[in-house]
């Protein structure tokens, strides 16, 4: 498939990196000038495009930017791109980072507000793995304990032909069903960052709590940032899976 990234940082680097091994023609765009921009394409083996083209002649948008930056986009950014182009919204909320957006604080779904902000339908996909599990946790289809990743969106062909990239990127999937049930993997929920299998997710997806996740993420960013140094990957990894009585891991 012909792949556009917007974002080339943790998550939008390693999708690219993976896309382009399985095959898929890529190209990227970030916040940089050219000559930035050009040198980390390099470095991930794909190719730069300004903005307005790396949306261009495309089947799949790939947006991995942090949620603050979403409304900075052109307006007519998306407009024209054909309705078969799927956008995908990898983002997550974390107000330390992204300021107060106050639709999302009084509840909005994360993507539902991104959709909102593009003026395009969403599918909400390559956020609930950390960018270390994304790189480095994939295997072959059918293997033993394999990772799942939660996707969510309106359009169920959308969502077929994306858990095809997740599948190339060496994870299983699991659908939570449309865009506004998508908060079941937002950050503070049982199945964000917490490397469970298919069975594991689709019930961390069912005991997730929309009430109790804002607290239970600014909770753990503020444990994990409070420790004398920031732990390793398996320790937050053991730490999100943790905060919850019923250890998705255990189920
Ligand atoms: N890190 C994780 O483990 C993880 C896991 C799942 C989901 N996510 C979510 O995925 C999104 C991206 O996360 P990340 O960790 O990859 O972030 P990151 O490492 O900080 O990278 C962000 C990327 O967005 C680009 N960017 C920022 N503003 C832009 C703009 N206005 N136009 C074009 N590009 C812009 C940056 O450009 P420059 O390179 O020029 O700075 C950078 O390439 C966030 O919403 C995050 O919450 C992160």
């Amino acid at each position: 498939m012909n792949i556009g990234i917007i974002g080339t940082g943790a998550i939008g680097g390693t999708i690219a990196k993976k896309m382009a091994a399985a095959g898929h023609r890529v190209k990227v765009n970030n916040s940089g000038d050219a000559d930035k921009l050009n040198a980390r394409a390099e470095e991930l083996g794909v190719a730069s495009a300004a903005l307005n083209d790396v949306v261009k002649d495309v089947d799949v948008i790939i947006l991995s930017v942090p949620t603050v930056a979403i409304p900075t986009l052109p307006k007519d950014l998306l407009k024209n791109i054909p309705e078969h182009v799927i956008v995908v919204d990898t983002s997550n909320y974390y107000p330390f980072r992204d300021s107060d957006i106050e639709e999302i604080k009084n509840g909005k779904v994360e993507s539902v507000w991104v959709s909102e902000q593009l003026g395009k339908p969403v599918i909400k996909a390559f956020n609930n793995l950390l960018a270390e599990t994304l790189a480095n946790g994939g295997k072959r289809p059918g293997a033993k304990d394999r990772i799942a990743m939660a996707i969510a969106g309106d359009d169920t062909a959308d969502k077929k032909i994306i858990s095809g990239l997740i599948n190339d990127a060496g994870y299983d999937t699991v659908d939570s069903g449309v865009l506004s049930e998508s908060w079941r993997h937002q950050p503070g929920t049982p199945a964000y960052c917490t490397e469970l299998n298919a069975e594991e997710l689709k019930q961390a997806l069912s005991d997730g709590e929309k009430e109790k996740a804002p607290s239970l993420r600014d909770k753990a960013i503020a444990d994990l940032s409070s420790l004398p140094s920031y732990p390793n990957h398996p320790d937050v990894v053991k730490y999100n899976r943790e905060l919850f009585q019923k250890n998705p891991k255990s189920v």
